[in-house]
C-alpha cells in the first residue's frame, strides 16, 4: 500500500459520505470482528494465548476496530502484530502499546516455526494479489502450534460484490488497486492438509449499505439504539438457518482451521524493523 493509498484510507473524514463509512465501518466491522475473535479463541482453549494478528489497521485507527488491545485488556492475551506499511506500525505501537509490533509482509513471517497459539488474519489476506494466498497461509500454519488455532477473514466473491465490481466498471468507477476478492473454495483449498476447517462463517453482510443514509442513520440514533440493531443484525448473520443464503451475499467471510500436522520449518526471510520481536516458542 502507498503512502498516498494509506492516506486517503486515514482522511474518511473530508467527504461526508466517506466520514459516514468510516464510522459505519467502525461500529459494524469492529462488531463483526470481535465477535469471530471471540469464537476462534473459544476453539483455541482457555487460559492466556499467545496470538499473532495480521495487519495492524484496525489497532493503527483505535477504538471500536482496535482488536489486539481489547483482547489483551479483557483475555489477557500477549499480542504480537504484523504490517507491511511502517507508518502503520508505528501508529499501533503507539496506540496500542501492549502489542508487540513487527514491520513484515504475510507471505515471508520472522518467526521461528510454532510459535503462535492463535493467528489471526481479518482480512489482510484479501490485500494479495490470489498467486500470494497459498504461501500466506503457508507461513500461517508454520508459525502455529500444534493444534493452534487459524481465523481467516476475508472479502469474498459473493453475488453482491460482484453486482457492484460490474456497475462500478459500468460507471467508469476505479475499484482500490489494493483489494482481492476470493472464491471460498480457493481459500478452502489454500489452506491444505495441514490446517483442518472446525468451522466456516458469515463475518460481515453489511458492506455495501447507502452510507450517507447510515450517516444520517448514525448522526440520529442513539447510542443503545444502534447497538441493538447491530446486535440484531448480528444475531442473524450467526443464525445457522440463515447461513446458506447469507453465505452468497456476504462480503465478509471465515474458517477457523486447526493446525493438526507437523510441517517443515522454513527459516525466515524477512529481516525485522529495529523494533521487531520474535516470538519465543
Ligand atoms: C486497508 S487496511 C484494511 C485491513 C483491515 N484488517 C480491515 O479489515 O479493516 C490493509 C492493511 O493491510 C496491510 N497489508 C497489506 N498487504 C500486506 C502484507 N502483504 N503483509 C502485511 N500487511 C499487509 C496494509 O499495510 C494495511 O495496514
Amino acid at each position: 500500500m502507498t503512502t498516498d493509498e494509506l492516506q486517503a484510507l486515514a482522511n474518511e473524514d473530508d467527504d461526508p459520505a466517506t466520514a459516514a463509512r468510516g464510522r459505519w465501518d467502525t461500529e459494524y466491522l469492529g462488531r463483526c470482528y470481535r465477535s469471530v475473535v471471540e469464537t476462534a479463541m473459544l476453539r483455541a482453549g482457555r487460559g492466556t494465548r499467545t496470538v499473532l494478528k495480521t495487519d495492524l489497521w484496525n489497532e493503527a485507527l483505535g477504538g471500536a476496530r482496535d482488536i489486539a488491545g481489547h483482547f489483551h485488556e479483557t483475555h489477557g492475551h500477549r499480542f504480537f502484530g504484523l504490517d507491511l506499511a511502517r507508518r502503520v506500525c508505528a501508529e499501533a505501537r503507539s496506540r496500542v502499546p501492549t502489542v508487540r509490533v513487527v514491520q513484515a509482509d504475510i507471505r515471508a513471517l520472522p518467526f521461528r516455526p510454532q510459535s503462535f497459539d492463535v493467528v489471526l488474519d481479518l482480512s489482510t489476506l484479501d490485500h494479495l494479489p490470489e498467486a500470494g494466498v497459498v504461501q500466506a497461509l503457508g507461513e500461517y500454519a508454520r508459525v502455529l502450534r500444534d493444534g493452534g488455532v487459524l481465523l481467516v477473514v476475508f472479502w469474498q466473491r459473493s453475488l453482491l460484490v460482484r453486482q457492484r465490481l460490474l456497475m462500478k466498471r459500468l460507471l467508469g468507477l476505479r475499484e482500490k488497486s489494493n483489494q482481492s476478492y476470493f472464491a471460498r473454495a480457493d481459500v478452502r483449498a489454500g489452506l491444505g492438509k495441514t490446517l483442518t476447517v472446525l468451522d466456516e462463517f458469515v463475518a460481515g453482510t453489511l458492506f455495501v449499505p447507502p452510507y450517507r443514509l447510515m450517516g444520517v442513520l448514525l448522526d440520529r440514533l442513539p447510542a443503545r439504539a444502534l447497538s441493538a440493531l447491530l446486535r440484531g443484525v448480528a444475531a442473524v448473520e450467526r443464525w445457522d438457518a440463515a447461513r446458506p443464503l447469507l453465505k452468497h451475499v456476504a462480503g465478509l467471510y471465515g474458517f477457523a482451521a486447526l493446525r493438526s500436522q507437523r510441517v517443515a520449518p522454513r527459516p525466515p526471510s524477512v529481516t525485522p524493523c529495529r523494533s521487531a520481536v520474535r516470538a519465543a516458542p
